[in-house]
């Protein structure tokens, strides 16, 4: 199947940021490292960043054009603001899980609602960049025929 992995605001920043709370794995090796556990599930990965929420928008939208089968996202605080991404998750209407590095139910209580969540297909919070890994494990699982 062909992935997309979207990754928002201040992701870009991921090794140097907030290393406490997010890890010191840059978003370049991370994608990196994902771009090859996908292919050994034989998967195509594609990996898009933006800081920018029409970007993010326009990017799900052509996900759709391209054949993408299904989403992983990490929204940043897009998460906890954006109509906008729900909306374009909806209207393309593919699976998606929703990936927080952070457990954002331990930290500040604005971060404890998402736009999203209860559009996604399943939510992984807390478990630092191994969370996009089970999440393209979830997804192979899901997408994969049944047997
Ligand atoms: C985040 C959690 C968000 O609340 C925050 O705004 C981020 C990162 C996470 O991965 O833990 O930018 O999505």
């Amino acid at each position: 199947s062909h992935l997309l992995l979207v990754n928002g605001p201040n992701l870009n920043l991921l090794g140097s940021r907030e290393p406490g709370i997010y890890g010191h794995q840059s978003l370049a090796a991370i994608e990196s490292a994902l771009t090859g556990e996908a292919v050994i599930l034989g998967h195509r990965l594609s990996c898009f960043q933006s800081n920018h929420e029409g970007a993010l928008v326009d990017r799900i939208q052509q996900a759709a054009v391209e054949g993408v089968d299904a989403i992983i996202i990490n929204p940043g605080a897009y998460t906890h603001t954006s109509i906008a991404l729900r909306d374009a998750l909806v209207a393309v209407n593919l699976p998606f899980v929703e990936v927080h590095l952070s457990n954002v139910y331990a930290r500040e209580p604005f971060r404890q609602h998402s736009y999203l969540s209860d559009k996604a297909a399943g939510v992984i919070v807390g478990f630092g960049p191994a969370g996009y890994r089970l999440a393209l494990q979830a997804l192979h699982e899901r997408l994969r025929p049944a047997l």
